[in-house]
């Protein structure tokens, strides 16, 4: 049976998540690991916090706290907010945990015994003021390729390149801000691409009508000509120790061992489930995983070459079979900045507006195939004129005229013959069509197809009339609000990948036991079960309450005033 082991990037254990970062890994990848989990595949989704590098030690001295308590802190807040907006993980752990330096110590050594790591002497820069070694974050100028002013040391924020820092220009130290830096020479060990190009080339071409059109010839293009050496070990204090003895006090490199974090993560999910599963043999290293890395688009290379060289080199996994990189979310146009007050604070958000609205409108404004946008405008007439109209009408209009009406229940009768009726027929082809974005993993089109749902679902119901049919012939109306009242359940049950909590309050409000594998018949199309739920009649539980609470003109006119004034 295929497996499908879907990743999000580890988020650095160094910062609020922002809705950037939600719509780059976390929303889509939750989406369709719950879409397979849905289908009845064998799926789960792994990621957890990214916790070494250079940022993550300027972010703990800034907040005088030792490494590991900085990162601890922020690895609880991640979970939090991702709890809150319902993105569930299968396992979410944590890169500076024991178990994940001994998996990355067995790669090390896998790919140095292969001959794919050695030493080279390198130029760095080196800080005379502070006399610290200036790695990755810890130096910025100005980019030699785009002029951005603000390039890293290990790679330009506007452009995208990685970076030779000893080519920056006017580059300053971030330790001490000095700019009285100069070049030394230090030996580094590298992973030694180069020598695997052929071998990537041969795999990456397999690719080619696979992988989305913003990433195939992207790193076609970037990889043409040959693969670089990278240098894989750093000069710090925070990390995994290098296992050699000439190497002695070098830490690893953070992106040599966070994408190892997906491996060890899986690990310790069967680990601590108690699971007979094993996490190389059956999962990473099986033929039949679909191995699925949702990133952001500034993550492309570390997860098409660099991560796949790694885990083809080293022999311990099999490179990914997609890479679903999305591009980047702006606001209003703009790229978010928190520290020119260009941005949206997202527990503010959730406490205003509660997770499916946001999810509805991030997932409805996804950025798959380009940069996108937020808009406080847009997002109240998505939600009011979308989620509200198409969707929380529909559930209240139908289910209060059932209650009304029949609060005993409705006669089973009126629930037969969905499936061969003309719009249950037109329903299941719908479904299809959904089910092949799921599985495309076009989520924001996904979201329109079942919206289209949405929308023949009211067209059945207006068209019928129910409350004149009710006057005239209650029989009639009967049926009418039975057979809506079955769509609302499929519509139901198609939600809960996209918005699992507005999934759950439609389905809480039949009095029916829906056990998983029920739902999943459901979802698949397999609608004979429909027959069997409700062959004792159809009975609403308690009162149908509103779904979907309507956005008010001049909450969303206030956040807009305010976030133009810069508040
Ligand atoms: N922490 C990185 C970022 O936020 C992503 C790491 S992805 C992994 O950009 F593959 F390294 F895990
Ligand atoms: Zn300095």
């Amino acid at each position: 049976m295929k497996r499908y082991l879907v990743t999000s990037a580890l988020p650095y254990a160094n910062g609020p998540i922002h809705f950037g970062h939600l719509v780059g890994a976390y929303i889509p990848a939750d989406v369709y690991t719950r879409h397979k989990k849905m289908q009845g595949e064998n799926a789960i989704h792994i990621s957890g916090s990214d916790e070494h590098g250079v940022a993550i030690i300027m972010g703990a001295q800034k907040a005088k706290k030792s490494c590991q308590d900085y990162v601890n802190d922020w690895h609880k807040e991640h979970k939090k907010l991702f709890d809150l907006f319902d993105i569930q993980f299968d396992y979410f752990g944590q890169t500076s945990a024991e178990y994940h330096h001994e998996e990355v110590l067995k790669w090390f050594e896998a790919l140095n015994e292969k001959g794919l790591i050695g030493p080279k002497d390198t130029q760095q820069l080196f800080c005379k003021s502070c006399e610290n070694h200036l790695p990755d974050r810890f130096v910025e100028g100005e980019c030699y390729e785009c002029g951005y002013k603000h390039a890293r040391g290990d790679e330009c924020p506007n452009c995208g390149i990685l970076i030779d820092p000893t080519k920056l220009i006017n580059p300053v130290c971030k330790i001490c801000g000095a700019q009285n830096s100069e070049e030394v020479t230090v030996t580094q060990w590298y992973l030694l691409q180069s020598k695997f190009h052929d071998h990537f080339k041969d795999w990456l071409k397999t690719k080619k009508d696979i992988w989305r059109k913003t990433v195939y010839p992207f790193v076609e293009a970037l990889t043409e000509k040959g693969l670089h050496d990278r240098a894989i070990t750093r000069d710090l204090d925070w990390g995994i120790d290098v296992p050699l003895a000439e190497a002695r006090g070098k830490k690893l490199y953070v992106w040599f061992d966070a994408p190892i974090g997906y491996v060890s993560n899986t690990k310790q999910l069967f680990k601590e489930t108690g699971s007979k599963e094993d996490y190389l043999k059956d999962w990473w290293n099986n033929p039949d995983t679909e191995i699925i890395h949702f990133v952001g688009k500034d993550n492309i290379i570390f997860h098409t070459v660099i991560f796949p060289v790694m885990g083809m080199g080293s022999g311990r996994i099999n490179p990914p079979s997609d890479v679903p990189a999305n591009q980047f979310l702006n606001l209003e146009g703009k790229q978010f900045s928190k520290s020119s007050g260009w941005y949206v604070d997202i527990e503010e958000a959730f406490k205003n507006f509660g997770v499916d609205s946001l999810r509805y409108y991030l997932l409805s404004i996804l950025p798959e195939t380009s940069d996108s946008s937020f808009a406080w405008k847009e997002f109240g007439l998505k939600v009011n004129g979308e989620l509200a109209n198409n969707i929380g009408n529909l559930v209240n209009r139908c289910l209060k005229f059932w209650k009304k009406n029949w609060s005993d229940g409705l006669d089973a009768r009126f629930f037969e013959g969905f499936s061969e009726s003309d719009h249950g027929k037109a329903f299941k082809e719908a479904l299809a069509k959904l089910n092949e974005c799921l599985d495309k993993k076009q989520i924001r089109k996904g979201l329109e197809q079942l919206m289209s749902m949405g929308q023949m679902a009211n067209t059945f119901f207006s068209d019928q009339e129910p409350w004149a049919q009710f006057k005239t012939e209650p029989e009639k109306a009967a049926k009418t609000i039975a057979q809506s009242g079955i769509q609302i359940l499929i519509l139901g049950v198609l939600f809960s990948p996209f918005l699992p909590t507005l999934s759950g309050k439609i389905l809480s409000f039949f009095d029916l036991s829906l056990e998983d594998q029920i739902k999943q018949k459901i979802y698949r199309g397999d609608w004979s079960v429909l027959d069997q739920l409700f062959k004792e009649g159809g009975v609403l539980k308690g009162k149908p309450k509103a779904l979907v609470p309507k956005i008010e003109d001049e909450v969303i006119q206030k956040l807009t005033d305010e976030l133009h004034q810069g508040k």
